[in-house]
């Protein structure tokens, strides 16, 4: 008879038969899986054989979100991530080597600005911003060595939209493949791959979960395209974890409901506060006033435009960090997507690695404040956010 250690540790790893399938996906918090052979555990690393072995690699949790995203966004494959920027990272790298060039929205998630600061310049690969709102731009600045072509569908923080369908048609035309960071649009909203694009990226730490209660990250594509940016996230560690995707799962089965939501109660605080004391402009698609106003209605689902605002006050810097803290029912925080109300100021958080004159060439003054616009009642948040700009002046 083994001894209480060996027994405990036995009796305790006892996987229970499920006869019923449980209705939710059990989150698989296991590191490791038992294999039958040598050969076995070879071919599951090299995903050769359906199933898992180690999860850097894959997990049974992670697999049963990649495939509900891949449905929503219509992609043949996914690879979840541990977060939005190794989900960027990932599929970055897999389109550049050194020598080769990335083409960037010049008003673009600050994390995309310090990767190519901190990691792709370190491998030789150059960057060019540019005026992703316009297509003809796109165009000019793709040069010989440009190999990928990075869009935001609703830019952070700006929401400048990118006609997706118009430069996928003229990058394709060029050999240069197109990723969009779709996070701030979400799956609901829209589905890049259906524009043209070759690959999606997602912060699911935003819309998809919704709560601010998990960091994660998603791949979308071809098999080939996902099969290429995921050896990059396994070698570099950038994996997803069990009870994230768990809680990505979760999320997704709302996301609809808080998408409607978010799109109403914002257009209901853009309408409010465009020509409010305080408030010199608000950037918002859902707005006649936004220069991309008849792309979103094209592009984005049934008129909606989603939750996130940018808010320029009449006061500039220093309005905005007043705004920040006259706030009772919005909080000040970064990130976005989730059901409470949050406001950042990009200049010193989210896009802290713009110089001013980045910051200016891309749209972003140093008083814009992003709002996400969560899921409270849209009175108390006009009241909220009304109040506070009105009194920045005062
Ligand atoms: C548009 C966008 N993409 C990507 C990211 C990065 O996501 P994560 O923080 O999950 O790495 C963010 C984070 O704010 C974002 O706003």
């Amino acid at each position: 008879m083994p001894g209480f250690a060996t027994r405990a540790i036995k009796a305790a790893s006892r996987v229970p038969a499920a006869p019923q399938p449980p209705v939710n996906v059990p989150i698989y918090q296991t590191s490791t899986f038992e294999v039958a052979s040598a050969q076995e555990l070879a071919e599951l690393l090299e995903f050769a054989l359906p199933g898992h072995s180690y999860s850097r690699y894959s997990n049974p949790t992670h697999a049963a979100l990649e495939d509900a995203l891949a449905e929503l966004e219509g992609a043949e494959a996914c690879h979840v991530t541990g977060s939005g920027m190794a989900a960027i990272h990932g599929l970055v790298l897999s389109f550049l080597r050194s020598g080769d060039e990335l083409v960037i929205p010049r008003a673009v998630y600050g994390g995309v600005v310090g990767l190519a600061r901190s990691v792709l310049a370190r491998a030789g690969i150059a960057v060019r911003s540019v005026d992703t709102s316009d297509p003809a731009a796109v165009g000019a600045a793709i040069g010989e060595r440009t190999r990928l072509v990075w869009l935001e569908t609703i830019s952070n923080p700006t929401t400048a939209m990118a006609d997706i369908a118009a430069i996928s048609e003229l990058a394709h035309a060029r050999g240069v493949a197109v990723g969009v960071d779709n996070t701030f649009a979400s799956p609901y909203l829209c589905n890049p791959l259906a524009l043209g694009a070759d690959a999606v990226v997602h912060s699911t730490t935003k819309y998809i979960g919704g709560h601010s209660d998990l960091t994660g990250g998603a791949i979308l594509g071809s098999a080939e395209v996902v099969g290429a940016a995921r050896e990059i996230v396994i070698n570099a560690g950038g994996n997803a974890a069990p009870l994230e995707a768990f809680l990505a799962l979760r999320g997704l089965k709302t996301l609809e409901l808080r998408m409607i939501r978010h799109s109403s109660n914002a257009l209901a605080v853009a309408e409010a506060l465009e020509g409010a004391p305080g408030v010199a402009a608000v950037g918002y698609p859902g707005l006649a006033s936004h220069p991309q106003h008849a792309l979103a209605r094209r592009t984005l689902r049934d008129g909606m435009s989603g939750g996130m605002l940018a808010l320029e006050l009449a006061g500039g810097r220093a309005a905005g960090e007043r705004f920040l803290d006259l706030l009772q029912v919005a909080v000040h925080a970064t990130s976005l997507g989730s059901v409470e109300t949050l406001c950042s100021h990009p200049a010193s958080s989210s896009h802290r690695q713009f110089s001013d004159a980045e910051l200016a060439e891309g749209g972003l003054s140093a008083g814009m404040i992003r709002v996400s616009i969560g899921l409270e009642d849209p009175e108390d948040l006009v009241a909220d956010l009304a109040n506070a700009a009105a009194s920045t002046g005062t």
